[in-house]
């Protein structure tokens, strides 16, 4: 007789960075805005009719989308809406990888992309990055049943010109490109306008990051009106109601507060400039960053035990125990004071 143990899908899972309870820690492991959302997103939520929340969310979101829409110079049915751009990601791997040939992505990327495909069962290839850790476009030329790049990548935090994004998309006109945006605010340039020229493109976009917002769970999509559909389509045989009415609320009262963005996207671009120099000036070498966040590493100094060290004096940063980056951290960029508290810790762990 079959065991009901054996009809239990195993699965290694993505292990997300540590939420502490403890509000004394400085938390910058986990790439949030140590900035709190506009202050519109607090009146909307403030305003919100409780009464409302009876009814299930609207689920078109035609405002919302309209509004996001004009970062891709795009009309609202060029838009899809999620549940955090990891729903957006997962849905798109669920709808767009359905090839027998493996999807490419980089072998240092987002580490979520290779448990996805192991969950909807995706054959895929990690892509050696090059010795200075970028990608190589090359190497997404030959066959593939689809190809996902995050740009700026995580965690190295560098970023690809759009004409070498562009040059993959020629080169793979019968496949389709994911090109994930999670931190393209904080130095590079979307390509999510070229959705109009490429119709096998999809930009997955973030409120978790610029829009200083994580909490809510807002990511979106750009891609041509086939693709959205096709996504919709696949959206609403799992979840139809994926973003909650007050998501929705706080997300069009972000979108419309463009100064407020702006503002804290800048301030985080300064604090990343003055935090890589003053960790140059104590020895380390930090790739070129485009992002909240930087990839960094000392010749003398043991990664993993700056690591721990930091964490006893109540600084979480990240290290990932992985082939060619076991001797990195990723540091997400916080305020200058407490950016000041990160390098006023590893200088004393120096001395
Ligand atoms: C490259 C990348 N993509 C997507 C995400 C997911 O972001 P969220 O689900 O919060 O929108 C992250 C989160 O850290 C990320 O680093």
């Amino acid at each position: 007789m079959e065991d009901w143990r054996s009809n239990i899908r195993s699965i290694a899972p993505y292990v997300p960075g540590e939420q502490p309870k403890d509000r004394d820690i400085i938390k910058l492991n986990t790439n949030e805005s140590p900035y709190p959302p506009s202050p519109m997103v607090k009146k909307a939520l403030r305003d919100l009719d409780t009464d409302t929340l009876r009814l299930y969310p609207d689920f078109v979101c035609s405002k919302l989308k309209r509004l996001l829409a004009e970062q891709c110079r795009g009309e609202e049915d060029e838009v899809f809406l999620g549940n955090g751009s990891d729903e957006v990601l997962a849905l798109s791997f669920m709808t767009f990888f359905n090839s027998k040939k493996p999807v490419l992505f980089p072998d240092i990327t987002y580490s979520f992309y290779d448990v996805w495909c192991s969950l909807f069962g995706i054959d895929y290839k990690r892509v050696p990055l090059g010795d200075d850790f970028r990608i190589k476009k090359e190497d997404y030329f030959g066959e593939n049943g689809g190809i996902v790049i995050a740009n700026p990548n995580a965690p190295t935090a560098i970023y690809m010109e759009n004409g070498d994004i562009e040059d993959i998309i020629n080169k793979n006109s019968s496949s389709i490109i994911i090109v994930d945006e999670a931190y393209i605010d904080f130095g590079g340039q979307s390509i999510a306008p070229l959705i109009h020229k490429y119709d096998n493109l999809v930009v997955v976009r973030t409120y978790s990051k610029s829009r200083d917002l994580a909490g809510i769970r807002l990511g979106y999509a750009f891609a041509s009106r086939p693709l959205i559909r096709a996504l919709e389509a696949v959206k609403n045989s799992f979840n139809s109601y994926t973003v909650s009415t007050a998501s929705r609320l706080a997300a069009e009262a972000a979108a419309e507060d463009t100064d407020y963005f702006e503002m804290c996207r800048k301030k985080i671009i300064k604090t990343r400039e003055n935090t890589v120099r003053e960790l140059e000036e104590l020895g380390f070498e930090t790739l070129p960053s485009s992002a909240n966040f930087i990839f960094t590493t000392h010749k003398d100094i043991r990664a993993e035990e700056l690591f721990n060290y930091l964490k006893e004096n109540k600084i979480y940063v990240r290290y990932f125990k992985k082939p060619r980056i076991d001797n990195y951290l990723r540091i997400t960029i916080g305020t200058e004071e407490q950016m000041r508290a990160l390098l006023d810790a590893v200088r004393r762990y120096l001395r």
